[in-house]
């Protein structure tokens, strides 16, 4: 068998692992919304009808910030029309979807929905078909104690006590020629700029994220970046980076090495905002919010008439699509100093790792469970591991390194834990870890996902059937662990260290 070997080391730390790199979307989109997190009449639903079982994997997967309400919806959104008394709201065309909106949710019951799932809420506002005016008017019926029109009306609607919602999209995907009114990089960094700073009036505390580019393929990627930064360096804390994949043309090789296309990313656009940073002469860094990234299938919907919560991108996760979001997961966690923020689109139903039935079960999709276990054991700090080892061809990308691996050590609860993804479909490879700098180091247990059929999904029926499962207890020999790992298989080995 082939051998990788890597080194756990903390004096070769990289950054410390933010909780927010843990988040979520939930946008108006499909059933995300309607029949994802709110469904009254669910026979599981609470009082404010919203589903106590998806409620429950939100807290299970341990997911930290959600971002709302969109998305392309948001670059359509008139927020005050998700306020108020349910009956009195404006039944609405959303064109970015082709839906129905009812109104029936919105920032009110999704502050309200947050604090029960014990989740801090990440807000976006319309910088598409809306600007200056309507995103400061938000802050204010959001953040603002009271005492003026908008956080009155907010008390009025029931919320006594501010939002206190910290972090804030400027817009969604601004560069994308498929929002309604999308803008050049000058238009949207001179709007963002302004509109920052009229926020920030009411709000001194917000942390701001200016939109980046929709993809890596956009043809201004980099540019974008470069020249919305020129205009809001100062006034922003975060840029944003949004990517999803799929096997095309049935190339399950480069699709594998997806992570290879999002290092890539993440690591051009911190070159970007360093260079913006040198060119301003400014004293802080920008760091980097992933707020969408995932697996994606794009399926087309079928033509329908304006309805409300349809079933759209509702994809059935694999095996394959469980480990290739596992080594995604590696690559967040691989640039934990600069990767501060990131979301996973989205949390329920649409492309997500959680399944409803209408009025039934909510289930765990295989997507579920790397996002847990690197969320659950990604704690502390990031190590830099270099792992050296076989490569293995893909169209795409090339040779790459058959094993994606990052690690975790914290320090705190005395624990360490290596993320490593086999990305050859057909060979095992063994793992040689030198944990000769990590004082007292023991292995804890190695979880997997793997097995013979990549095309394996879970189901309501079968909600199980691709799911983790405790492998051959790891040994550490000599200072060195050693373990196996299966093809195509997304795998976590725990140690404890006396500290
Ligand atoms: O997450 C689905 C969509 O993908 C979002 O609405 C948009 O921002 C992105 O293109």
């Amino acid at each position: 068998m082939k051998k990788a070997s890597l080194t756990l080391d903390p004096a070769f730390r990289i950054g410390a692992v933010d909780p927010r790199v843990r988040g979520s979307f939930v946008e108006h989109l499909g059933r995300c919304v309607y029949g994802g997190i709110y469904e009254p009449d669910h026979p599981g639903a609470d009082e404010d009808g919203f589903r106590a079982d998806v409620l429950d994997l939100t807290r299970e997967l341990g997911v930290s910030t959600v971002r709302y309400p969109g998305g392309n919806f948001v670059s359509g959104y008139q927020w005050e029309d998700g306020i108020g008394p349910r009956a009195e709201r404006p039944r609405r065309l959303d064109l970015a979807w082709k839906t129905l909106e009812t109104n029936e949710v919105g920032v009110d019951e999704f502050a309200a929905w947050c604090r029960k799932a014990g989740v801090e809420p990440m807000m976006a506002v319309n910088l598409g078909t809306r600007g200056v005016q309507e995103a400061a008017a938000l802050v204010e019926y959001c953040n603002h104690p009271g005492g003026t029109y908008w956080s009155d009306l907010r008390a009025k609607y029931g919320a006594k006590d501010p939002h206190d919602i910290k972090i804030w999209c400027l817009g969604n995907e601004m560069d994308g020629p498929w929002q309604i009114a999308h803008k050049t990089a000058r238009d949207y960094g001179i709007l963002a700029n302004q509109t920052a700073k009229a926020m920030r009036l009411v709000d001194p505390s917000l942390e701001l994220v200016a939109c980046g580019s929709s993809n890596r393929a956009m043809p201004t990627f980099g540019s974008w970046e470069a020249e919305v930064l020129e205009h809001t360096y100062d006034v922003v804390d975060y840029v944003s980076l949004h990517s999803y994949y799929r096997p095309k043309d049935g190339d399950f090789a480069s699709f594998l090495a997806s992570g290879v296309d999002m290092d890539a990313m993440i690591e051009s656009v911190i070159a970007t905002c360093d260079f913006v940073k040198a060119k301003t002469r400014s004293k802080k860094s920008i760091n980097l919010s992933y707020d969408e990234w995932n697996v994606w299938y794009h399926v087309p919907g079928d033509e329908r008439e304006w309805v409300t919560g349809p079933a759209l991108h509702e994809d059935q996760y694999s095996l394959a699509d469980a480990v290739v979001v596992g080594s995604l997961l590696n690559s967040l966690l691989r640039r934990a100093d600069r990767v501060t923020m990131a979301c996973f689109a989205q949390l329920v139903n649409v492309i997500a790792p959680m399944t409803t039935v209408p009025g039934g079960p909510a289930y765990r999709q295989s997507t579920f469970h790397p996002m847990r276990l690197a969320f659950q054991y990604g704690t502390g700090a990031t190590l830099r591991v270099e792992p050296t080892g076989p490569q293995v061809d893909t169209p795409d990308f090339g040779p790459v390194p058959q094993l994606d691996c990052t690690a975790t050590l914290d320090e705190e609860n005395g624990a360490a834990a290596v993320f490593a993804v086999n990305r050859s479909l057909t060979e095992p490879l063994l793992v040689e870890v030198d944990v000769r700098a990590l004082k007292g180091a023991r292995a804890v247990e190695h979880v997997a996902l793997s097995g013979a059929d990549r095309d394996l999904t879970n189901t309501a029926e079968q909600p199980d059937r691709v799911q983790p499962r405790v492998q051959d207890a790891p040994v550490v020999e000599d200072g060195t662990l050693r373990f196996e790992l299966a093809p195509m298989s997304y795998n976590v080995v725990r140690l404890a260290t006396a500290g």
